[in-house]
């Protein structure tokens, strides 16, 4: 697979990619991901990527050309799956887009900033709108950096453990239940009896029904759907 990150600050992206399973996962050419810095593509003089809006007080937004100019050169080279936008009023972002996103050979994501990027751009190129919580973030890189990680560790050879990433929270539709290791007994903190038992069957039952209790607790809004 391959990401291509669009954004005027490439900087805060190279931490998130240079470690842990997204590092390793480059390195075993298991996903490539390049970052693009929009700037670079400015044909302004003073390579500026913003201007003011059409609406007084409304504060600067990123203009069309030096986007538009990128993602037609990276059009031009390859065919993409999705060119995702990242923004507050985009979507919210859930692990079954997770899942579909990982299954994509390219993607784009535009890390968006200021007040936003110009409407045309969202109208004629950006396929996904993604929000990922009801917040606000100086910018989009934290929330690329976000989907590309739970992208990346979908797609099949980047966790050592195969299976590991289909028990996650949210892929059941239930939270996970409590992990415990050694030692059983941590000054009087014991681990529940039943995980000592050896019998898989009533382990895998007891770890259900944890799932579901945790989740009427926490989310209860999972159970509905
Ligand atoms: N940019 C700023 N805030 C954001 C958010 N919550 N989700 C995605 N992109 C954003």
């Amino acid at each position: 697979m391959r990401i291509d990150i669009l954004t005027i600050f490439p900087e805060i992206l190279e931490g998130p990619f240079s470690q842990s399973i997204v590092k390793r996962a480059i390195d075993h050419q298991i996903v490539e991901i390049h970052l693009h810095n929009i700037r670079d593509y400015s044909t302004n003089k003073h390579k500026k990527v913003d201007d003011y809006a059409y609406s007084v007080g409304a504060g600067m937004v990123m203009t069309i050309q030096p986007i538009a100019d990128l993602i037609d050169k990276l059009k031009s080279e390859r065919s993409y799956d999705a060119i995702i936008f990242t923004t507050p009023d985009g979507i919210p972002y859930q692990q079954k887009q997770a899942n579909q996103l990982s299954l994509f050979d390219n993607i784009i994501i535009l890390c968006g900033h200021y007040k936003g990027i110009d409407q045309r751009i969202r109208d004629h190129y950006i396929t996904h709108e993604i929000s990922i919580g009801d917040y606000v973030l100086t910018g989009g890189e934290l929330a690329a950096a976000v989907i590309t990680d739970s992208i990346v560790r979908l797609i099949p050879g980047a966790m050592s453990d195969e299976t590991s990433a289909l028990t996650d929270s949210f892929q059941d539709g239930l939270l996970s239940p409590p992990v415990y290791t050694r030692p059983a007994d941590y000054n009087g903190w014991k681990v529940p009896e039943i995980l000592l038992s050896g019998d898989e069957k009533k382990i895998e039952a007891w770890k259900h029904e944890q799932a579901i209790e945790k989740t009427k607790t926490i989310r209860p809004d999972l159970l509905k759907n």
